[in-house]
């Protein structure tokens, strides 16, 4: 039986930075889809830069695009012990699309994480980040230079202060209400953001563990 989760959140929450760590730690398959367009506007993949004007001024990409690239995802085997989503479901069609697709896969409960910061931070948080320009990870806060592969540092694109704001208007407006699409599931948590990233880690894992077993000792009375 999998575990799925469903790693929810404003921008700069910390969906990216947490998923990494719990799939890592627990063996699931971590699917980041801004990490995914990102890599393929790198790779100069056609579809990719079409939709990259988008997401430089802090739209969103078609929905069809992105379920495409999920769906195609989870069907590989290294998906069989389950899945971190970051930044996906966006919308509350991709959220339906996914509800079909855990129905085929029947593999385990979806838990869903709503990290929760306050706007000032998540402003702070991106206006300060920086990534590597070569392969894309996060930077260290202390290191001048990629700690995964020694590229230089640059701003995202999407890290801009008015495309930061524009961000924060499209997840009010349109990532929100797939928080109350779910938000009455038995699976659905909240975890405050707002912490030091080992505080948050520690708190996720105990939500996650909790209602995953909740879950499955419902499946099991059924
Ligand atoms: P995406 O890459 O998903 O961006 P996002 O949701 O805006 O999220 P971020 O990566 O900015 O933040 P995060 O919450 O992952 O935080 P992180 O851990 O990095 O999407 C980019 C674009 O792609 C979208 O705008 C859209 O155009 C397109 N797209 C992607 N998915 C789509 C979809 N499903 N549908 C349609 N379009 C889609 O942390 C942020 C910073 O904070 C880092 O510097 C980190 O080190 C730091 N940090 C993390 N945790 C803490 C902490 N506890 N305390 C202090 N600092 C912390």
């Amino acid at each position: 039986m999998g575990l799925n989760v469903i790693m929810m959140g404003p921008p700069g929450a910390g969906k990216g930075t947490q998923a990494g760590r719990f799939a890592r730690e627990r063996g699931l398959l971590k699917i980041s889809t801004g990490d995914i367009l990102r890599e393929a506007i790198r790779e100069k993949n056609p579809t990719a830069l079409a939709a990259k004007a988008r997401m430089d001024r802090g739209d969103l990409v078609d929905d069809a695009m992105i379920i495409a690239i999920v769906a195609d995802r989870l069907e590989r085997p290294d998906a069989d012990p389950g899945f971190v989503l970051d930044g996906f479901p966006r919308t509350v069609a991709q959220a339906q699309a996914l509800d079909g697709i855990m129905e085929r896969r029947n593999n385990g409960p979806l838990v869903i994480v709503d990290v929760m910061v306050p706007e000032q931070e998540l402003v702070r948080r991106l206006g300060g980040r920086r990534i590597c320009g070569a392969c894309g990870t996060n930077a260290d806060a202390v290191a001048s230079t990629c700690v995964k592969c020694g590229g230089g540092l640059v701003q995202r694109a999407d890290d801009d202060h008015g495309v930061v704001r524009e961000r924060l208007k499209v997840y009010q407006h349109t990532t929100k209400p797939v928080l109350e699409f779910y938000r009455e599931r038995p699976t659905f948590r909240v975890v405050n953001g707002a912490q030091a990233p080992e505080r948050v880690a520690r708190e996720l894992d105990a939500l996650i563990d909790d209602a995953s077993q909740s879950a499955m000792s419902a499946e099991r009375a059924r």
